[in-house]
């Protein structure tokens, strides 16, 4: 545990996760059959701006329509939540969606976990000067695998209640969804509670609009992961040789990301050779889609109970709040 020097201070917890390897996992996915790259790795410097501009876009519905229904509903949340949570977020990226759930429920501690260290000290060093009211403890480590809470100095909770916004449970397939409810579940313990936002499913032209937009900011999102092979792994990536291809498959019930590969070529990354025919693709994302009830039985075969789930006018989009049995 240590404290910030600056003014507003904070405790970071350092769970050590495995850093990140990017060039392990480029590597072991490009000479996989099919090709396919985690989508963690669109968001470095370029690829988070990148997002933003998506969030900005007339297509790109959920994050506008998620950050409207907090406004709308967290003073219901607040009140279901109760007083002196330990409010855990899966992620530090969130900003204003976070800030009107605390601004609302007022908890004991903020709980950013996030394996970017960079990221969670920025997002702790913020938060901190804004709710000086706040305890704010941040926690560097995967939450997608099963990791401890660390103790936390000074705080006392009611409960614990887990965050996780921004429909990113998609990016999972449903197997490792349900077994990441599990943990989740478990880390939330007794009396514990979920508050996630999930994607509903809906008129595929909506969806297939969604990650196809009109700019080509979504191509520009999928295609920089490729400039960052090139930038960061001495790849020889041409990127006008791939092309963005995502739809919609009704029967996984999921929007998939691919690269496409637009001839027979060659390409060179970190001295070794990979090769791809014509119409190749490389799959760099899933964003699974869910109607309630789907979600709802999923999240109680991993142990929750669902209580109460918020979605808008239009059913675009939902947030679930689950509570331990
Ligand atoms: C951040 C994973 C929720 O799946 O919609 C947006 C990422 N990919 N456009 C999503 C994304 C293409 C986004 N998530």
């Amino acid at each position: 545990m240590s404290l910030s020097a600056g003014q507003a201070p904070f405790q970071f917890h350092d769970l050590h996760p495995d850093s990140e390897n990017f060039r392990d996992d480029v590597l072991n996915g490009l000479a996989r059959l099919p090709k396919a790259l985690p989508p963690k790795y669109f968001y470095d410097a370029r690829g988070s701006e990148l997002f933003e501009a998506i969030c900005e876009l007339p297509e790109y519905y959920p994050t506008r329509t998620e950050l409207m229904m907090m406004q709308a509903h967290a003073p219901e949340m607040a009140r279901l939540l109760g007083p002196d949570c330990l409010l855990i977020e899966y992620g530090a990226g969130s900003g204003r969606k976070t800030r009107v759930l605390i601004e609302a429920l007022a908890p004991a501690a903020y709980v950013p976990i996030d394996i970017s260290r960079t990221a969670l000290r920025q997002c702790a060093a913020e938060l901190a000067a804004q709710y000086p009211a706040v305890a704010i403890a941040a926690v560097c480590a995967d939450y997608s695998r099963p990791f401890a809470m660390p103790r936390l100095d000074g705080v006392a909770p009611r409960r614990r209640v887990i965050y996780f916004p921004g429909s990113t449970i998609g990016n999972f397939t449903r197997g490792d969804a349900l077994r990441f409810l599990r943990h989740a579940q478990a880390l939330a313990g007794p009396g514990g509670a979920m508050l996630v936002g999930v994607d509903l499913k809906k008129d595929p032209a909506r969806l297939h609009a969604a990650y196809n937009d009109a700019q080509g900011v979504t191509a520009a999102f999928n295609l920089n992961l490729l400039a960052r092979i090139n930038r960061e792994l001495d790849g020889h990536f041409d990127l006008t040789a791939f092309e963005h291809h995502a739809f919609y498959d009704v029967g996984e019930g999921r929007i998939e990301m691919h690269l496409r590969s637009l001839c027979e070529q060659t390409i060179g990354i970190a001295g070794r050779a990979f090769q791809f025919s014509k119409g190749e693709t490389i799959h760099t994302e899933n964003s699974c889609k869910y109607a309630v009830g789907e979600f709802q039985q999923l999240a109680r075969a991993a142990g929750f109970v669902p209580q109460q789930c918020w979605c808008d006018a239009d059913n675009l989009f939902s947030i679930h709040y689950l509570v331990n049995a």
